[in-house]
């Protein structure tokens, strides 16, 4: 009996000290990546702080009804997606799956209306969406958004493209801007009736989820990636020839500012976005996969089993909304934005190869011998790094051997030694690790003797 209850509570210890993993979907950002994410959001910055943009940082915690009323009640992302409960007073709220919402609530929480308009914002941080986890769709994922509150004019749209573009230009990421026109609500329902009438003689083709948007959500049948739904789509009638003529007027006039902007575009009429606040337009950014000669081949080998393609993902997408504002309750307001997917972001810089993430090399090791040695070394490791200099210590070793062996795995150009005869001299030695000479100087002159030998490195 005895024996029983102590395996029992063996199995209990051995079960809860059980190393614990990442929740499905989601990730961590390793310090090895962060120069991308880093050099990412600086060029952000620097773009949308040129051109008069405000940075705003809205709460990860919403009411629930925020996003029903904006993203749609019966969008994938409210009905499958968000994360959800209820707080301590009952209150349903949710963790945000998108930034506008959260943005237009504040534009009028603050009374942004009564400021200079349009109002230029822009955003960068988590969300979160139920998402089935995929190469690229994670549960937590980042997004860099923008937005343009209190503009009709389709300048306004053009503006936000033409940013989305120079963003990627920017990073250095070949894209293409694929755009159509959702125009307004009213002819948007009236071609959805036509839509249905189409694809309801057509159903038994249908994937399982189009059957369920054939009565739901209409217009997403469009974009569905299967390829049996994909072959009804290419027969499909086409959304821009039933919009309103005010909704074509302005989809030339946004178009006409894009030639002239000279941003890559295409028009593809089965962009409809999967959020229910948009109006006018619509577009997506699709980075352009260029393959390495290397792998282009006329002659094709009789037993060629051809590479898969990869997922070609969106990496951003926007478009107008003008009717968000007064949905939730504030004086009717135009809007136009994007949000780029800011993983899909780095996943394109680091497939591209034109990775300028600038990393600071290490350029010095300090190497110590003894306790009092060490305490000298502290010190000294922040006059340096005061002056410029990237220097590494590591304090957990003692030997001389073991510390001259992480300089070497660090590629540092020279290591500064400080053991007791140093110590006593107020000396140190300069070691040279290309070719191991070593020279004794003035604990006072280390900065500037390994200024004046790092000159010859840069
Ligand atoms: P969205 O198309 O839902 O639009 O998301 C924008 C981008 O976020 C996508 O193109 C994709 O790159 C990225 N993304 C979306 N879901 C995931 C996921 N599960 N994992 C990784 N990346 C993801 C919006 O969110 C709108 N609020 C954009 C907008 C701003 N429209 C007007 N203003």
């Amino acid at each position: 009996m005895v024996k029983k209850k102590q395996s029992k509570q063996v199995e209990k210890i051995k079960k809860t000290s059980k190393s614990l993993s990442l929740l499905r979907g989601f990730k961590d950002i390793l310090p090895e990546h962060m120069k991308y994410w880093q050099y990412a959001r600086n060029v952000a910055h620097e773009l949308f702080s040129d051109y008069g943009y405000g940075q705003i940082e809205t709460p990860i915690l919403e009411q629930t009804s925020l996003y029903k009323r904006t993203t749609g009640e019966h969008t994938d992302i409210v009905t499958k997606e968000m994360f959800s409960f209820q707080d301590r007073s009952g209150d349903s709220i949710s963790m945000r799956p998108e930034f506008t919402p959260g943005i237009a609530r504040a534009y009028i929480e603050h009374g942004m209306l009564n400021r200079p308009q349009p109002v230029k914002l822009y955003s960068l941080g988590p969300l979160f969406r139920y998402d089935r986890p995929q190469a690229g769709r994670y549960r937590q994922f980042h997004q860099l958004d923008f937005e343009i509150l209190g503009d009709e004019n389709p300048v306004a749209d053009a503006e936000i493209i033409f940013l989305s573009y120079l963003f990627c230009k920017k990073l250095g990421l070949d894209v293409v801007i694929q755009i159509n026109s959702l125009g307004q609500s009213e002819s948007r329902q009236e071609y959805i009736k036509i839509l249905k009438e189409y694809y309801k003689s057509k159903r038994r083709l249908l994937c399982d989820d189009c059957k369920t948007r054939l009565t739901k959500n209409t217009l997403r049948l469009l974009d569905c990636k299967e390829t049996g739904c994909q072959d009804l789509t290419q027969s499909a009638p086409q959304l821009i020839d039933h919009i309103d003529d005010d909704s074509k007027q302005h989809f030339v006039r946004v178009l006409e500012y894009l030639d002239e902007s000279e941003v890559p575009y295409e028009l593809n009429p089965y962009i409809v976005r999967g959020l229910d606040y948009y109006n006018r337009t619509a577009f997506e950014v699709m980075p352009v996969i260029t393959r390495p000669c290397d792998e282009i081949s006329l002659e094709v080998a009789p037993d060629f089993v051809p590479k898969p393609e990869p997922l070609v993902q969106a990496i951003g997408g926007g478009g107008r909304y003008d009717g968000l504002i007064e949905a939730i309750g504030g004086r009717p307001t135009a809007g136009v934005g994007m949000a780029f997917g800011f993983e899909r972001v780095i996943e394109a810089i680091r497939q591209s190869g034109k990775d300028k993430a600038p990393v600071k090399k290490p350029q010095v090791f300090l190497a110590q011998l003894g306790e009092e040695a060490a305490k000298r070394i502290f010190k000294l490791f922040e006059v340096l790094r005061e002056s410029g200099i990237q220097t590494r210590v590591n304090f957990s070793k003692s030997g001389l051997k073991q510390q001259l062996e992480l300089a070497d795995k660090l590629k540092v150009p020279y290591t500064v030694i400080l053991g007791q005869k140093e110590l006593l001299d107020d000396t140190i030695i300069i070691r040279d690790m290309e070719n191991g000479i070593q020279e004794v100087v003035d604990l006072s002159k280390v900065t500037e003797e390994l200024k004046k030998r790092l000159k010859s490195h840069e």
